[in-house]
């Protein structure tokens, strides 16, 4: 995008992480400025990335969210003391325009109106770059015709309740409208993470969906195991070891080369037992179709008769 490329971001020395995108200004009066941003969003990922990037050299100058307290609660863990406020601010010209970032950490469906309303009611400046942080959502949603955009999502299960990840050991995914802000993108993923990887919207689709496999579908199964358990008495913990056992194994192999159980063995002895106690217990029918997709699944992949 030819507009975009008077734009450029510096770091004076390797390693040392501030973050400088303002046009027009001399080294010097660059070096006086660390990275703005403005952050929308006060949810899980806003709750441990907004202190992750301050460490950085992000310093945040709004906070909003829908519910203004939780822009506020977050603002509060902040050390750069940003502002907050709720998001009707944006229809009240109460949007902070000084900022060279505006990071979107959303719940998904809210940041298509969202950016357009950044861009259009806000009347964001063209120069300003829009960041969502979603693993399913393609960079077209940020329209990039309007303005530079880009796209950094952390390949992390993130929770209020949980401590704060090991942002070094998170890989990042980032995307772009154009090559400045890739490179501002890179450099700010840079400081976090080891595992920086440039991918477009339908890689990184991809390994979302990846990650909804093995994080989202497989805590579902820990919880019918739970489940389980909790209706026949059993702790939980018990299964513990197994699941570290299974994660160090399929780490270090083709994880299919490493499955065991009745289904890969093709024991339909003991799939049908095992159907039959699903339906003896009033927790386990709910889960019963869940157990045969599965299974069909399992035998099929390895290539046995059903
Ligand atoms: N959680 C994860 O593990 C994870 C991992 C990687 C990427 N992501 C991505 O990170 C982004 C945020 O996810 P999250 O887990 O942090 O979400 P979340 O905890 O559900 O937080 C959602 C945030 O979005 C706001 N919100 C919800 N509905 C809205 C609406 N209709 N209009 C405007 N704002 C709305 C909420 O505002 P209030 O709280 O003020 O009501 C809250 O600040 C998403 O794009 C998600 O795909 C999440």
């Amino acid at each position: 995008m030819e507009q975009h490329s008077k734009f450029r971001s510096v770091m004076d020395e390797p390693g040392q992480f501030d973050f400088y995108l303002v046009p027009g200004l001399s080294l010097e009066e660059q070096r006086e400025r660390k990275l703005r941003a403005v952050l929308i969003g006060a949810g899980n990922v806003a709750f441990h990335l907004a202190p992750a990037l301050e460490r950085v050299g992000i310093c945040w100058v709004q906070v909003l969210s829908r519910n203004a307290e939780n822009a506020g609660a977050l603002a509060a863990r902040l050390r750069s003391k940003p502002a907050w406020g709720g998001l009707e601010v944006l229809e009240k010209d109460g949007l902070d325009m000084s900022a060279q970032l505006y990071f979107l950490a959303v719940r998904d469906e809210a940041v298509p109106a969202l950016a357009s309303c950044l861009r259009e009611q806000a009347a964001l400046p063209q120069d300003r770059i829009l960041v969502h942080v979603s693993g399913a959502l393609p960079l077209e949603v940020l329209k990039p015709d309007s303005g530079p955009c880009g796209v950094l999502y952390f390949l992390q299960t993130f929770s209020k309740s949980a401590p704060c990840p090991d942002f070094s050991r998170i890989p990042v995914c980032i995307e772009a409208s154009d090559s400045p802000t890739l490179e501002c993108l890179e450099r700010l993923a840079r400081s976090l993470s080891g595992k920086v990887r440039v991918l477009d919207s339908r890689q990184r689709s991809f390994l979302h969906l990846g990650g909804v496999f093995a994080c989202n579908y497989v805590n579902f199964m820990y919880t019918v195991a739970y489940d389980l358990f909790r209706e026949q008495g059993i702790d939980f913990s018990l299964l513990a070891p197994l699941m570290e056992e299974t994660l160090r194994k399929a780490e270090a192999n083709p994880p299919f080369a490493v499955q065991t159980g009745p289904a890969a063995r093709g024991d339909a002895a003991v799939l049908a037992r095992q159907e039959a106690l699903l339906a003896s217990s009033e927790t386990g029918r709910a889960y019963l179709e869940v157990y045969r997709l599965l299974a069909k699944a399992v035998q099929e992949r390895a290539g046995k008769k059903i």
